[in-house]
């Protein structure tokens, strides 16, 4: 047995479970008009409201002795005074220092990082009016009108996800377009009706060396070359963010356009540096600036609010409530908001990637479940999709709502629709229609008695169906800093829960590693030592492959 599951918190909740399993949600509404004032916190203008969920004081109680025991605040206080958390790459974790608006340093080895974070800011922000002034052109001169990010992973989610959140704040001039895939459709269809004397593209990767990126960089490349473009006008077309500087200038892209950050800001925790210079071309600096100070904000709420009122914590203890006590093997993100499409994906990235990990921070395995499968669509769309294994399905999938009080395209009635939509579900979820409330329904319509015994079990909602909503004036980007960093800190609270390291990601290494293998085999066929499937997959393909692939 591990730690964990030893605690004594553990023990409690376990048997807290046992009591709880009888306890429904409408009951405990009918039970106390006070739940939701006792069970909302707010922070950063968002309000929490996880009254919905099966817990009552005695539960919350629990959870947050779970975090001491687990010596949460500890963590805490080491996510921000940039230790070395991530162990297995020898690396501090210090993306908090990306955003941070106070004048306290943020150190690193005793060494105050934040001059050079102002300094690569200063210069994302003068690149940034280059372009929009005009200042900065592509090589015969003209204004830069599309930029094309060619990234992946946290080098696409992040800067892809906010890009989209924050559309009503686009400058008209820019078009901003992500590449991630190596599937050379994905750059196809970027490069369409693209002009190479106005696009620039942005090539970002961390380590500069993912095969998928480099792929699509040397393709765009030989593009814009194709299309015009001489060898001497690459370094106005391309530029580069990266932590690997000797690769960017290998590639030819030069110090002057390459923007760096560094070994402590993770992949998927990078959208606050350079590498979100795409959103900052779409959206101008002052507004991306406004993302990092909601994210700062957020920080500060984590850092210094008590567990019981830390938005983080609780979205944190919450899941690992149900994860680790209920088996819930996953979790819904449902946006009511069609800017936050890409969160749910970007989410996948941040929670799955993070803490989807089989052993502790130690290399021993563990023996509780740690990250479910995340997924999500916005609301409405997913009503007429997943929502009804989510009603009436056999597993109890806990859900996050989000929604915005005023919304940015406001068209009739639209929007007070969405909002009665994204209520009612939360509201069904919980409440469920019982067989007599389904009996009487169908009295009252008439439905004649033969035909309502055959419906009946088909119209009851098992309802007790949990859920958190996460309500905020308006999707500024203010509010989506502190929307991402409340994500964050919840996925580094549950990696402190089951002391595993949020930040490394090894189970991403084997299928790049077996991908390279097999890349030449496409061609020469199978060597002896794969399986029958894949073998007998690589000679099915070679047989039927086209010959030879062409460029965009
Ligand atoms: O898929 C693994 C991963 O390393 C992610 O963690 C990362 O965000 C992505 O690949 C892209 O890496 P890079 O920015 O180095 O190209």
């Amino acid at each position: 047995m591990s730690r964990l599951t030893e605690s004594s918190a553990w023990f409690e909740l376990v048997r807290h479970r046992q009591q709880m399993a009888g306890v429904s949600l409408r009951a405990l509404f009918a039970g106390d008009s006070g739940r939701f004032p006792r069970y909302t916190a707010e922070a950063c203008g968002i309000l929490l409201d996880y009254s919905k969920n099966r817990v009552t004081d005695e539960t919350l109680g629990l959870l947050m002795a779970l975090a001491r025991e687990c010596d949460l605040e500890s963590w805490r206080d080491d996510l921000f005074s940039g230790q070395r958390l991530n162990r297995t790459e020898d690396r501090a974790v210090l993306h908090t220092a990306l955003r941070n608006r106070s004048d306290r340093p943020a150190r690193l080895d005793g060494l105050d990082v934040m001059p050079e974070v102002r300094n690569v800011a200063r210069r994302m922000s003068r690149f940034v009016d280059g372009v929009h002034f005009g200042a900065i052109t592509g090589h015969t001169g003209r204004p830069f009108k599309d930029v094309v990010n060619i990234g992946i992973g946290g080098s696409d989610l992040g800067p892809l996800m906010v890009s989209e959140a924050l559309r009503p704040y686009h400058n008209p001039n820019i078009r901003v377009r992500y590449v991630s895939n190596v599937d050379g459709s994905h750059l196809y269809d970027a490069l369409d009706w693209l002009d190479p004397e106005n696009t620039l593209f942005i090539i970002t990767s961390k380590t500069f060396t993912t095969e998928e990126t480099m792929t699509n960089a040397r393709s765009a490349r030989d593009w814009f070359l194709r299309e015009g473009g001489r060898e001497a006008d690459i370094a106005r077309h391309f530029v580069a963010v990266s932590t690997n500087q000797a690769a960017v200038q290998a590639f030819g892209i030069g110090p002057e356009t390459t923007f760096s950050f560094w070994d402590w800001v993770g992949g998927r925790f990078s959208l606050w540096s350079a590498v979100g210079l795409p959103v900052a071309l779409a959206v101008g600096m002052d507004r991306f600036d406004e993302v990092l100070a909601g994210a700062f904000a957020m920080d500060e709420h984590f850092r210094t609010a008590s567990l019981d009122s830390n938005l983080p914590v609780l979205l944190g203890l919450l899941g690992v409530w149900y994860i680790n006590f209920w088996q819930a093997g996953a979790h819904a993100v449902v946006p009511y908001d069609q800017y936050l499409h890409r969160l749910p994906a970007y989410l996948q990235q941040l929670e799955m990637e993070s803490n989807g990990k089989s052993v502790d921070r130690d290399g021993r395995p563990v023996d509780y479940a740690t990250a479910p499968v995340l997924f999500g669509e916005p609301g409405t769309n997913c009503q007429h999709s997943f929502f009804q294994l989510l009603h009436q399905g056999t597993q109890v999938i806990p859900a996050d709502f989000l929604v915005a009080a005023e919304s940015h395209t406001p068209i009739g009635h639209h929007h007070r629709i969405l909002l009665a939509n994204c209520l009612a579900q939360t509201e069904a979820l919980m409440r469920g229609r019982t067989a007599e409330e389904a009996a009487a329904e169908l009295a009252a319509a008439g439905t004649p008695p033969e035909v309502a015994a055959l419906l009946l079990p088909h119209k009851v909602f098992p309802g007790n169906r949990p859920s958190n909503t996460l309500l905020y004036r308006k999707l500024d980007p203010y509010t989506l800093g502190a929307l991402v960093a409340l994500y964050e800190h919840k996925v580094f609270v549950q990696g402190a829960i089951w002391n595993i390291n949020s930040f490394d990601q090894w189970g991403v290494e084997l299928g790049k590693t077996l991908a390279r293998a097999l890349l030449p085999e496409l061609t020469t066929g199978p060597t002896p030592d794969h399986d029958s499937s894949t073998a007998g997959q690589v000679r099915w393909l070679r047989e039927r492959m086209a010959a030879g692939e062409t460029g965009v």
